[in-house]
């Protein structure tokens, strides 16, 4: 300990934390930890918070030993529940560099060198994305607050001063899209016109074509914005993004595509025409804690024309007349105005692989997925409810009651052989594997299959 500062030094558990940290990334985390009941976890960790305080090392004893093996493995290749994470090795390293440089990323004053490595990776996508070079956007904290922060700035785009419509706002989309946007129209107190999915959810270009049609002359002005999904959450079903485009083209209407789980398939050409069309959009999310193999929480926001955005999103006041606004201030670009440079573990692991690598690994993702989907083919006790677009693979075992299916689930998450949860498709339940990790091995996959036989 050293004197003369106001918080002791303690330089044996900064190393102590680091060093967990690090055993942690390489080792990985036991699959069977899971949550407890709070009295429980109470009961063991005792008071934390005393006027005293317990000490950083019974603190990080209790951390270690009492806590994390209270969450839930999101890495494990087994995790194949909701969608599970994937960090790399230098993803997750790096976010404890970025804590330790403790960066203020939300104006380019205080955080320019950290800003500029983001909007390389923002480029990246943009780039895929098939956007100008004028593109761009900020880091958010995920998929949520991006579908937001994008409908917000679509919303600012259409009003007109002093043009009074009858009615609230309203943005189309499908029954499919992500419980996140319906959050967002509540918060926005707007209205949905919900556009009817496909057989397989899908919103086509002529769905929304016939939804848009159906509308009165003033429900037609309400409309500022459409939502497409690029990989629905449940099935994993991209939109008909170039139907829809057109569609919001010929309105004028602006298109936000929600590619929180599946846009990170951008990067896999033998996928890439189902994005097609999506050069046409107007904002896009994508979250690299999903899919991109980046630590919580990250989420890419990309305006093709970032200009409206921060025509809705620049805070202004008089403590922050100071601030350049010619130079490219994140805060700027959502809801949100301090902010941890949050894209830049995505960015260290996109700069330490490589592009192709990453390239590389959704395209083992989807080689498992299809791999997995051939085996739940070939057993005659399993049906697979739709071929699978991208990384989920949704099927049904033949018989099964609702309870049968939470039963063999419950079953495989405490012995810490697969995290499976039962979903719907159609109002009836169904298995559904969520696929984010390279490493998962379709031969484990397959055993877990088998195990549905009994
Ligand atoms: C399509 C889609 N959109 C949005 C979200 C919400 O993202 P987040 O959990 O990062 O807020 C998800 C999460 O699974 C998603 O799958």
């Amino acid at each position: 300990m050293t004197s003369g500062r106001f918080w002791p030094r303690d330089e044996s558990l900064l190393r102590a934390v680091v060093d967990w940290s690090v055993n942690r990334i390489v080792d990985g985390q036991d699959p069977m930890t899971a949550a407890r009941p709070p009295e429980e976890l109470l009961d063991e960790i005792g008071d934390t918070v005393t006027a005293g305080g317990i000490g950083g090392a019974e603190a990080l004893r209790l951390f270690t030993e009492v806590l994390v093996p209270a969450t839930r493995a999101q890495d494990d290749p087994m995790n194949l529940a909701y969608v599970a994470a994937a960090p790399t090795e230098a993803a997750l390293v790096f976010d404890l560099a970025v804590s330790a440089a403790e960066i203020f990323a939300g104006t380019w004053e205080s955080g320019a060198g950290a800003i500029a490595a983001e909007n390389q990776a923002l480029s990246w996508i943009a780039s895929l994305l098939g956007w100008p070079a004028a593109a761009g956007g900020c880091f958010v904290s995920g998929g949520t607050m991006g579908n937001l922060s994008a409908l917000v700035a679509a919303r600012s785009g259409a009003e007109t001063p002093g043009v009074e419509r009858a009615g609230r706002w309203m943005f189309a989309a499908s029954p499919a899209a992500h419980s996140s946007i319906g959050s967002a129209a509540r918060v926005m107190d707007c209205d949905i016109l919900e556009v009817a999915g496909d057989g397989r959810g899908r919103m086509t270009g002529e769905a929304l074509s016939a939804a848009v049609a159906g509308l009165s002359t003033d429900d037609r002005a309400r409309l500022f914005a459409v939502v497409a999904t690029a990989g629905t959450t449940n099935a994993g079903v991209v939109d008909d993004l170039a139907g829809v485009a057109a569609v919001c083209g010929d309105n004028d209407v602006w298109l936000h595509v929600d590619g929180a789980y599946g846009g990170a398939a951008l990067a896999a050409r033998s996928v890439r025409s189902l994005f097609d069309g999506i050069e046409g959009a107007d904002s896009f999310v994508v979250d690299p804690h999903k899919w991109l193999f980046a630590p919580y929480d990250c989420c890419a926001l990309v305006y093709r024309e970032p200009v409206h955005a921060a025509l809705v999103h620049s805070q202004f006041a008089s403590y922050l007349e100071q601030l350049d606004r010619s130079e490219w201030n994140p805060a700027d670009y959502a809801i949100h105005l301090s902010r941890r440079a949050r894209g830049l573990p995505f960015w260290f692991s996109l700069a330490t692989y490589g592009t192709d690598r990453y390239s590389e690994a959704v395209e083992t993702v989807l080689a498992v997925t299809r791999g997995v989907a051939d085996e739940v083919r070939l057993r005659p006790f399993l049906d697979l409810v739709m071929e699978p677009d991208l990384s989920v693979v949704l099927f049904e075992r033949r018989g099964w009651s609702e309870e049968q299916y939470q039963a063999w689930s419950v079953e495989n998450a405490v012995s810490g052989t697969v995290l499976c949860v039962p979903t719907r498709w159609e109002g009836r339940p169904v298995l559904r594997f969520c696929f984010v990790n390279p490493d998962t091995e379709v031969e484990r996959v397959a055993r877990v299959l088998d195990s549905l036989a009994d």
